[in-house]
């Protein structure tokens, strides 16, 4: 997601293959890619409550070892090895030695059990709804980790799919008229949420972050890898922790995020022109400002009746704006694990990217 999902870059080659997989099925594909007997019955659905994953004895103990000897400010410096795939506001996703086949999104979040298995059902529930709404996700599990005087820890564990194959890599090894047919398959996979909840109304209403970074090709279709935030309304209601995200954030600036622009952003993921725009936004993030026009004409065909059409203005407008809110956040960011390590020598929980490039 974007408060969420502004800096995620991939800084390794994953070696894996889906290709190999075709002319399976997509229950066999699920049971191929991963040594790891995942929690899973169809495609991507959990099963069980919270406490019924089934990975092996041996796996969650290299998680929990993980976990165990983490040095957030230097992961060098952790017992077990690790690389980081790509970085979230809330999570790390890494693939940690000895678990070569799946990715392992961190999110040190919770003060207690409760709150992290409250976390890992509204997940599971998240999944299992964005795939009746017929969008497809990698197999999965989750284990949650308590250590003496640390948050507790949740991590959602997938399937690694090869990086290669993310979207927003696609856009630049692709022709541009290939990227194009990329991004009007993302927007109808999307749509799918739309016309979902318009099914499910009032009852039910999922948001989704469409981000060229969270869909992975597979033969001719997209995988959507970004499920970790499950943001969804039942009856209304918002089911996700807002406070959660804030964790994450400067503890002296929680008020002013709170005040400023909270709500707003958990909003946005609700709209689908919202997200849309975020999509098309995303190519200037993605250094290929030349496909906004094409791009524009596929959105703006597939927008409600009701929505106002996307001008190039105003998808520039919003890609400035938001490019200086999550600069800043960093900043911030960093400077609260400076002052947190250096001058009051705690530990700091979270991971933060390096330089950015957008
Ligand atoms: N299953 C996966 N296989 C390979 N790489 C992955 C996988 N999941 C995530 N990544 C890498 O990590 C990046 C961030 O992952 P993801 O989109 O799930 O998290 P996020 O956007 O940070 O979400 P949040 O902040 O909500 O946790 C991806 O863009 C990709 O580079
Ligand atoms: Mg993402």
């Amino acid at each position: 997601m974007v408060l969420i999902g502004f800096y995620k870059y991939s800084t390794r080659e994953s070696t894996s293959d889906l290709s190999k997989y075709q002319g399976k099925s997509r229950r066999d594909y699920m049971s191929v890619t991963n040594g790891i007997q995942m929690n899973t019955n169809s495609v991507g659905v959990q099963q069980g409550g919270p406490n019924s994953s089934s990975l092996e004895n041996s796996h969650q103990h290299i998680i929990e070892e993980f976990e165990k000897g983490l040095n957030p400010t230097d992961l060098n410096a952790s017992k077990v090895e690790a690389h980081v795939l790509g970085y979230g506001e809330i999570s790390t996703v890494f693939q940690i030695d000895g678990l070569d086949t799946v990715a392992c999104k961190r999110m040190p979040l919770f003060e207690n059990k409760t709150d992290a298995e409250t976390y890992e059902n509204n997940y599971r529930l998240y999944c299992r709804h964005l795939s009746d709404a017929g969008l497809t996700i990698p197999n999965d599990d989750t284990q949650v980790i308590e250590n003496q005087g640390r948050p507790v820890t949740l991590y959602i564990i997938q399937d690694q799919l090869p990086v290669n194959n993310f979207a927003h890599k696609l856009i630049h090894t692709e022709s541009d008229k290939e990227a194009e047919s990329i991004i009007r398959s993302i927007v109808l996979e999307i749509k799918k949420i739309w016309d979902y909840n318009k099914q499910k109304s009032p009852d039910l209403e999922l948001a989704l972050d469409g981000q060229l970074s969270n869909w992975v090709k597979d033969g001719d279709q997209f995988v959507y890898i970004d499920t970790s935030t499950p943001l969804f309304k039942i009856k209304g209601l918002e089911q996700l922790d807002p406070e959660l995200f804030l964790k994450s954030a400067p503890s002296f600036l929680r008020w002013l995020i709170r005040w400023l622009f909270l709500q707003d952003v958990m909003d946005r993921y609700y709209n689908l022109r919202q997200v849309l725009l975020d999509l098309v936004g995303n190519l200037y993030k993605e250094n290929k400002p030349e496909l906004i026009p094409a791009v524009l004409e596929i959105i703006n065909d597939n927008l409600d009746g009701n929505d106002e059409p996307i001008n190039e203005k105003e998808v520039t407008k919003y890609y400035k704006e938001d490019k200086l809110i999550w600069a800043l956040f960093l900043a911030l960011r960093r400077f609260d694990r400076w002052l947190k390590t250096t001058l009051f020598r705690q530990r700091y929980e979270y991971i933060l990217p390096g330089k950015i490039e957008r």
